[in-house]
């Protein structure tokens, strides 16, 4: 067999292992239920658990328009020409305010995020589930819920700071962020919450998961044993070796046939 031909056949092999999904990036008509999907609710509890569970996200920002003579601008040398352009970056967040969901985020002044809020641009938190399968296995991102959150940076206030017991929430999910605490020697910051006012979410491919925007009253209203109840796909349960619903259904989920498929040794999508 030529190289090329053996190359071009390798995303076909992957392409085996993986599910046929019907609809990829849009839900079927709702006429058309192959498979349950989350209602709008629903998928509110998975994205608030995935807020609870994962720690770390990408914040994206808008340049200001550039002014020439503007400190920040000569400071970093900043291109003139990335006014107006969106920013994405990795960054710490905490779930530490559980009755709104609004996440916390530990706000260096000098971060290009907080530069760009402190100039005006509005925030969004883009985030991801990872779920615990294990390296080997080949598996498909875009089955996987992600979801931002579209809003605003807020100061909480020292009350408030001491009232939800942010430092300690903060420094659980983050031990090195202790470093660099309000306060501390190296960088000026502060803890603020990303007030939601938007929620887009992806719940995987669109014949099984909902995709579309969850009202941001029904991203608040979200209570703490519904995120306690939920299991993500490919969630284990506490009981060991117990397969419980999401974890069931893990399979359905990617579109490999229903839980009973477990048993007949399907490869490539075991946790
Ligand atoms: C931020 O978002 C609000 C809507 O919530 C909008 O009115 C405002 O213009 C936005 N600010 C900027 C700088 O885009
Ligand atoms: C939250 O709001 C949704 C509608 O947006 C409603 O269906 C649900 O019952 C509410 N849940 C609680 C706990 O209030």
């Amino acid at each position: 067999m030529h190289l090329t031909a053996l190359l071009s056949s390798i995303p076909l092999i992957y392409a085996s292992h993986l599910p046929s999904p019907q609809h990829i990036f849009s839900n079927p008509p709702s006429t058309d239920p192959t498979y349950k999907i989350p209602t709008v609710h629903e998928s509110a509890i998975q994205a608030r658990r995935i807020l609870h569970l994962e720690n770390i996200g990408t914040l994206s920002t808008i340049f200001p328009a550039s002014s020439h003579s503007s400190s920040i601008d000569v400071s970093e040398n900043r291109p003139s020409d990335v006014g107006g352009a969106p920013i994405g970056l990795m960054d710490y967040f905490a779930d530490c305010e559980a009755d709104s969901g609004n996440p916390t985020i530990l706000a260096i002044k000098i971060a290009t995020s907080f530069k760009n809020t402190a100039a005006g641009s509005n925030i969004t938190l883009s985030l991801r589930w990872h779920p615990p399968y294990p390296s080997h296995r080949p598996y498909s991102a875009a089955a996987i819920p992600r979801f931002s959150l579209i809003g605003y940076l807020e100061d909480i206030s020292p009350t408030e700071i001491l009232t939800h017991a942010i430092p300690p929430c903060f420094v659980k999910s983050h031990p090195d962020a202790a470093a660099w605490l309000p306060g501390n020697r190296i960088h000026e910051s502060s803890f603020v919450r990303l007030v939601v006012q938007e929620v887009y979410w992806i719940g995987g491919f669109g014949d099984r998961a909902y995709i579309g925007w969850i009202p941001v009253e029904t991203w608040k209203n979200v209570t703490g044993e519904e995120i306690e109840a939920c299991r993500l796909p490919g969630e284990k349960t506490q009981a060991k070796g117990k397969k419980d619903g999401w974890r069931a259904g893990w399979r359905s989920w990617l579109g490999l046939g229903g839980a009973g498929a477990e048993e007949e040794g399907v490869e490539g999508w075991e946790l």
